[in-house]
């Protein structure tokens, strides 16, 4: 079973709450999205190895450390992921994106899959898939099945805010990928939005609608 992160830092709360509110407007929420995603990259890369290394500070030799393993990967699911890459690069500016677009059918709530580009040495990275929602989980699982298909095994799941259905869905499916959310909610309406949740991310990261 794969481990779930909750991540309940005061800051990622206070600032889930603003973007939660259906009056803050497009240029805030895509701010406060932003801030989230940075203060959610501190905790998700927690786990990261360190190697120790040799220093020469300016007065003597030192040993210290820095981070080591494989590098890693960012894969946003178009459109709303994007709006979380340019937070999480802010901690970890080295990290290559790759994008998988995705949509989700209004009808039957199925996801389709309409573009992939990934970095060409994505096998070897930790790939960290953003979305901001995961409602029925349709989408994280379409996307995490186009990485494995393509090789990647090494991977984490990286969401605002998650539906109970979504977080059995992905975890039935991908046991071995770990999720980190700032929230939980309490369930999918008829129409399969998360309930309170934010409305459409997408809509209100980009001003459509
Ligand atoms: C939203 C959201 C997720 C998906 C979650 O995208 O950004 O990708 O729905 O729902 P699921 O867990 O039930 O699959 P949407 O399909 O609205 O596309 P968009 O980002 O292009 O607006
Ligand atoms: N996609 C969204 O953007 N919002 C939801 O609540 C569910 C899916």
């Amino acid at each position: 079973m794969s481990k779930l992160f909750i991540c309940d830092h005061p800051l990622i709360q206070h600032k889930l709450t603003f973007i939660r509110d259906k009056n803050t407007n497009t240029k805030d929420f895509r701010e406060l999205v932003d801030e989230v995603a940075t203060l959610m990259a501190y905790e998700i890369t927690r786990d990261i190895p360190l190697e120790t290394i040799t220093v020469h500070t300016p007065v003597a030799e030192a040993e210290a450390r820095v981070v080591s393993g494989r590098m890693l990967g960012l894969v946003p699911i178009l459109r709303a992921g994007l709006g979380m890459v340019d937070g999480i690069l802010k901690l970890i500016p080295s990290a290559k994106v790759g994008h998988i677009g995705l949509f989700r059918d209004p009808q039957t709530l199925q996801p389709v899959e309409y573009y992939i580009n990934l970095p060409t040495d994505a096998v070897s990275r930790t790939l960290i898939v953003i979305d901001p929602m995961l409602a029925t989980g349709g989408s994280a699982n379409a996307a995490i099945e186009a990485l494995k298909k393509r090789g990647c095994f090494h991977l984490k799941l990286m969401c605002l805010i998650a539906a109970p259905e979504g977080i059995k869905a992905v975890q039935d499916a991908h046991p071995d990928v770990d999720i980190h959310v700032a929230a939980v909610d309490q369930h999918l309406d008829d129409h399969g939005y998360i309930i309170p949740g934010l409305g459409d991310a997408g809509d209100r990261m980009f001003g459509t609608k």
